[in-house]
């Protein structure tokens, strides 16, 4: 099929909120490491991975290996059979994630891993609950579009009670208009507000991402999580870190985004780059917390054999290659480039992230940071002309996403940055 075909055969077979990127999407046929390939013969860096999900690129031979290892050998067995392949991965997270997250439960995506650790949180709990922030995303269940911050994502009201929304600790665009550090943190303050006006105040659950994806990349300051978690635990809720985008060393130095705030949560869940493409969710807890889930519940296809092959070979490729020590250098050489940029260019109001979940957002003009989402589309097409992949996000589509495998090299981060150059001069 040519690529012509494949996209006139998408327009009519699939639903319309299948979406894809580009007035001319493109065809992907092939991929190995960053580089992808069309089918019209095209190649491209990729610096958005799948959405983040291709942590150590596309086609990792170790991962393709034990899968095609696997599938020869035995497929699927469900949940009502212990494998060898679940508890080795579970052993494995609770190796490298912080505090004492014990016991995992496997799903299929992280919108099920993020249900997995809010229903855990209220089995615990006995209260009912979830503080979430705006801005933040959870995946597409009814729960997960009514905990979503965004007009845009949620499609219908929201179909769930108990769902409180937070300030955001977006700096850039200050709820509260103030700046930071003389702001003290009021974002993260204000939760004691929110449980006692908003909530029976007795919280379930805090849930928050360390670095908000969907909603462009938004980091909030150091002092943020002790203060927010600190209050939510005054009030008996534990707190729910979504490291669904920021895993296995994304934002360097550590496996856990959460680490770089240093709070240990309770659960804590995982998806995308955890098998590296292949579809596994994981929600850990704490041994306390997760032995109050305790009634009849089954993912059919959670931790099955292949899924579980794919999570073992690439957790160990990343241990093996270090992938915080190599998302924290390569994060520093991507950085620096996107803060001469912003120099450069008065349209790009903010850069921000932590190793190699990087990001710029773009304004009209830098004193009334009026969101440019219309140049924003024209700077994915002009880089997509020059042979680069990017994300997009934030709640005004304003926000160009970058976070390539984390096994990218130097010269590719070099070529990256002087293909975006030649965008960003296209459309200054
Ligand atoms: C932070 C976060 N949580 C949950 C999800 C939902 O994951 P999935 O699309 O695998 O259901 C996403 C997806 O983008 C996400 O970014």
């Amino acid at each position: 099929m040519d690529a012509n075909t494949v996209r006139t055969k998408h327009a009519e077979l699939l639903f319309p909120c299948v979406a894809n990127y580009y007035q001319e999407p493109i065809v992907l046929t092939e991929g190995k490491g960053c580089c992808v390939r069309d089918a019209d013969g095209r190649e491209y860096l990729d610096f958005f991975g799948g959405i983040l999900t291709l942590g150590l690129g596309h086609t990792h031979p170790d991962v393709t290996r034990r899968v095609q290892e696997q599938a020869a050998r035995l497929v699927h067995t469900s949940t009502l059979y212990p494998t060898e392949g679940i508890v080795r991965v579970a052993e494995r997270l609770a190796a490298i994630t912080p505090g004492a997250l014990k016991k995992s439960f496997f799903t299929t995506s992280g919108t099920e891993a993020d249900e997995t650790a809010t229903l855990l949180a209220r089995l615990y709990t006995g209260t009912q609950e979830i503080i979430v922030l705006r801005h933040g995303y959870a995946g597409r269940s009814l729960q997960a579009l009514a905990i979503t911050g965004h007009s845009t994502w949620r499609l219908i009201p929201s179909q769930v009670t108990g769902i409180k929304h937070a300030l955001s600790p977006y700096c850039y665009r200050c709820p509260l208009g103030l700046e930071y550090p003389t702001c003290e943190v009021k974002c993260a303050q204000d939760l004691e507000e929110l449980i006692r006006t908003e909530t029976t105040g007795r919280p379930a659950a805090f849930m928050a991402e360390p670095i908000q994806g969907v909603g462009g990349f938004i980091t909030p300051p150091k002092e943020y999580f002790e203060i927010a978690v600190g209050i939510v635990r005054q009030y008996g809720g534990v707190f729910i870190c979504d490291e669904v985008q920021t895993g296995f060393g994304r934002l360097g130095d550590h496996w856990c985004g959460i680490e770089h705030w240093g709070v240990e949560p309770e659960i804590m869940t995982f998806a995308k780059s955890i098998a590296n493409g292949f579809p596994v969710g994981a929600t850990i807890a704490t041994e306390e917390v997760a032995n109050a889930f305790t009634g009849l519940t089954i993912s059919t296809f959670g931790g099955n054999p292949i899924s579980m092959a794919a999570t073992e070979a690439t957790l160990e490729v990343m241990e093996r290659e270090n992938t915080p020590k190599r998302s924290a250098e390569r994060g520093r050489q991507l950085r620096g480039h996107l803060d001469v940029f912003k120099e450069t260019y008065p349209f790009i109001g903010d850069v921000r992230g932590k190793g190699l979940m990087q990001a710029i957002e773009l304004v009209e003009d830098r004193r009334t940071k009026v969101p440019a989402p219309k140049r924003t589309l024209q700077l994915m097409e002009a880089a997509r002309e020059h042979g680069l992949l990017l994300g997009k996000g934030g709640l005004y589509g304003n926000v160009i996403r970058i976070a390539p495998s984390m096994l990218v090299t130097s010269s590719e981060v070099d070529e990256a940055a002087r293909r975006l150059a030649l965008a960003l001069a296209d459309v200054r």
